[in-house]
């Protein structure tokens, strides 16, 4: 069975990349990774800045004790010349002990800075980068345009600078989503990740503090980008992955239906333990076999919107039929 694909213009032996997190933090950890079958990994993200908060309430939050540092590296990053030259040292091991793409990642908010950086990372031999931006649409006096004029000037000043394939990460935090992913999909940029997933605020009643919740996600979370992927697949002027809620073989299949032309792994990794690429992969084959596919290319986008019968499916949005027939349903289905 013939599961190699090409991703960001480099050959993937399969289109499963573990994505940007404490998974991928150590030359070690990227070796194991490789060794479970890994088609790439994106390293975690050098941060443009130190994100001000209190940390001793991450720590207090639901996470699995044994993770907690990496919960913590998450937030608790500040790039200094000392962080620029471990993750250089990062990027140099990496590459001598796997043969595996290696993706450097870069999470920015604005649009200087970022150059310098890009062009290290590039010079330190990591075979693509990829671009972690966000913008929380959150600040009142800035138009639409204005952010998207953002995300364009960090995307031009980065390209200018190296040659590698670049690849961008984004949330669903468009007003108009299709036609921003569109819009930066023409920017030059070999690919775009669909999409990030983020620290998420809760309220402790008792303590009456804000707090973090659900720092990983869960298989009923891989619906947007599964819709996203779908809509957009063939829409735009580069690869697409698809990220968030992506727990198993099956549903790897199903965005590589959905028109993806590589799928990032990450919470079901911390869940089930790194060894469980392999079960992914597994499950993956085992599926084509049963249908008959004998590579990634025989069904890649098939069920994409624009391959699909029922085009609509992908647009509907409201549960008639559930609220209708309401007898049918149990609260959980
Ligand atoms: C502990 C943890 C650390 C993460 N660190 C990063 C990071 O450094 N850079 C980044 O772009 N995304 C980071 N992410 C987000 C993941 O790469 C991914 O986009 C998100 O978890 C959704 O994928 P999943 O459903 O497979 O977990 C992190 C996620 C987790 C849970």
């Amino acid at each position: 069975m013939d599961l190699s694909t090409k991703y960001l213009g480099l050959k993937l032996r399969n289109p499963v990349i573990v994505g940007s997190s404490g998974l991928t933090d150590s030359a070690n950890k990227i070796a194991d990774l490789e060794k479970f079958g890994a088609g790439a990994v994106v390293l975690k993200s050098i941060f443009e800045e130190e994100i001000s908060m209190e940390y001793e309430k991450i720590l207090n939050e639901e996470a699995p004790s044994r993770y907690k540092d990496d919960y913590l590296d998450y937030f608790d990053y500040k790039i200094k010349e000392q962080n620029l030259n471990q993750y250089i040292k990062l990027i140099i091991d990496a590459k001598k002990n796997v043969k595996i793409p290696i993706i450097a990642s870069i999470n920015c908010n604005s649009s200087h800075e970022w150059t310098y950086f890009a062009k290290k990372l590039e010079e330190a031999g990591a075979d693509a980068l990829e671009l972690n931006i966000f913008i929380l649409p959150s600040n009142l006096e800035k138009t639409v345009e204005d952010i998207e004029q953002t995300y364009l000037e960090i995307i031009n000043n980065v390209k200018n600078e190296i040659k590698i394939p670049l690849a961008i990460k984004i949330s669903w935090f468009f007003s108009n989503l299709g036609r921003a992913i569109q819009l930066l999909s023409k920017t030059g940029v070999e690919g775009i990740v669909l999409f990030n997933r983020f620290y998420s605020p809760d309220i402790d009643l008792d303590k009456m503090e804000l707090v973090s919740t659900n720092v990983l996600s869960t298989p009923k979370e891989l619906s947007t980008s599964l819709r996203w992927i779908g809509i957009m697949a063939n829409r735009v002027k580069c690869d697409l992955a698809a990220s968030t809620g992506v727990h198993d073989g099956k549903a790897v299949a199903k965005q590589l239906l959905a028109g993806a032309d590589a799928v990032q792994l990450v919470s079901t990794l911390y869940k089930n333990g790194p060894e469980y690429l392999q079960t992914i992969i597994k499950d993956l084959e085992s599926w084509m076999q049963e249908k008959g596919f004998d590579s990634i290319h025989d069904f890649r986008g098939k069920l994409s919107q624009e391959e699909y019968l029922n085009p609509a499916l992908y647009e509907r949005v409201q549960f008639m039929k559930y609220f209708g027939d309401r007898d049918k349903y149990d609260s959980t289905s």
